[in-house]
């Protein structure tokens, strides 16, 4: 049975969550924002408070929370800003979730456990230049040596924080000719010979974000170093995707709630022809919608956190909650503006700017809505089967 009540503990951290938000985060988003910072601060404190391994079980060194847990981490932290959002999404979504699953345990303990604790950020390099949507596509190689160890050669773009992770789960193609059956996975070392790192200048969004791109030049890994079996690179990246996913659609309940609490405040405070703009029926329908899609939002997230808790398979909903979420996101962030009007426009009068900014760039990555309309088309059809 579906229960949608928060326990105490939970509204616990909720409290402590939006405290943190409140008086850390916040007086120094527009800021950070304004001046492409990533504030290694903050970080440092997501760390501390474990954060940065919600869901990874303490012998891992993580803090062995539920999945309404980490709901509720990506909703309240991007209340605050984007840009931390993306960091648990692909630190700990994207990468330390896969390696959960997937990883033996000597990779547990030596790549896991550093990352979950914080002191280690990880990355996750599916992305080409040529193949986002169609991971399959992928060029980069990764040729097996009479040594054991893996060759790999190749580009990866648009990765988050890739500058800034020591570990990077790279996506290669041990059999280039077996499509998706032929890609592995392998953990990287920033510092390896042959691998650079770059950042991506001139971002529409997520200025306080870091996003970068990875070279691969006979990067010589070793075979301990291979998560999941040869040619399980799709299935694992897949599964991670179901994880991040889920990071990026709770997340967008913050955007949405960002909003609405400040699309209402103004709206009680502005003034046209004499009454408050709230008086306003238009104004009032964009109000009314984000409700509705705040909540409906709200519902589909915590679903997949109830079918995660229990272990199940949630490809469908997870791609319906992500798809419906961010844009809804969007949504609020494009109407908030507009009832704001001027207000809304500049960085220096209110937030809105960096909220609609930064709630563009999740409607493109992990699984543009596009991908997420054909995966649900295709499973009500019957052409494929989401949950297996
Ligand atoms: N779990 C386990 N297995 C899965 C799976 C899942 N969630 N999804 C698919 N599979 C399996 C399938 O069952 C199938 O298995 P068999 O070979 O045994 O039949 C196999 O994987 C291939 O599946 P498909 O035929 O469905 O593959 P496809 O080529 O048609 O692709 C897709 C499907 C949904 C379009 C997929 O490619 C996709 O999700 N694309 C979008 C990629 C994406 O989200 N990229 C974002 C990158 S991350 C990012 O942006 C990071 C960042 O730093 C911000």
């Amino acid at each position: 049975m579906l229960d949608l009540g928060l326990t105490r503990k939970q509204l616990a951290f909720q409290k402590q969550l939006r405290h943190f938000v409140d008086t850390e985060i916040l007086p120094v988003a527009r800021e950070n924002d304004l001046k492409h910072r990533v504030d290694r601060n903050i970080i440092a404190q997501m760390a501390k408070l474990g954060l940065l391994g919600v869901t990874i079980p303490k012998k891992y060194g993580g803090s062995g929370l539920d999945f309404v847990s980490l709901a509720i981490v990506a909703e309240e932290i991007e209340r605050g800003d984007a840009a931390f959002r993306t960091l648990l999404s692909v630190h700990l979504g994207l990468n330390s979730m896969a390696l959960l699953g997937f990883g033996t345990e000597q990779q547990k303990k030596k790549f896991l456990t550093p990352q979950a604790q914080g002191k280690v950020l990880a990355a996750f390099c599916l992305t080409e230049p040529d193949a986002g949507s169609d991971v399959a596509s992928m060029k980069s190689t990764a040729i097996r040596q009479a040594n054991g160890s893996y060759l790999l050669n190749g580009h990866k773009r648009w990765i988050g924080y890739a500058t800034m992770a020591g570990h990077l789960l790279v996506f290669a193609k041990t059999s280039p000719e077996a499509g998706h059956k032929g890609i592995s996975a392998f953990v990287l070392k920033q510092g390896m010979k042959g691998l650079d790192t770059r950042d991506i200048k001139n971002k529409l969004g997520l200025w306080s974000s870091s996003t970068g791109e990875i070279f691969m030049k006979n990067v010589e890994v070793p075979p301990a170093n291979l998560v999941g079996r040869e040619g399980e690179g799709f299935k694992i990246a897949m599964y991670a995707l179901d994880m991040g996913r889920f990071t990026v659609a709770a997340g967008a309940l913050g955007t949405i709630r960002a909003c609405l609490e400040h699309s209402v405040s103004y709206a009680k405070k502005r003034s046209t022809f004499g009454k408050e703009i709230g008086r306003n029926q238009f104004v009032q329908e964009m109000i009314a919608k984000m409700v509705l899609n705040l909540e409906t939002s709200r519902l589909l997230v915590w679903q997949v956190a109830w079918m995660k808790n229990q272990g199940k398979r949630d490809t469908r909903e997870v791609s319906l909650a992500k798809w419906h979420a961010t844009e809804a996101a969007f949504a609020a962030a494009n109407d908030a503006l507009q009832i704001h009007g001027n207000k809304g426009y500049s960085d220096d009068d209110s937030p809105i700017g960096r909220y609609f900014r930064n709630a563009r760039a999740p409607i493109i990555y992990e699984g543009t809505t596009q991908i997420h309309k054909m995966m649900q088309a295709e499973h009500a059809l019957g052409y494929r089967s989401l949950n297996g």
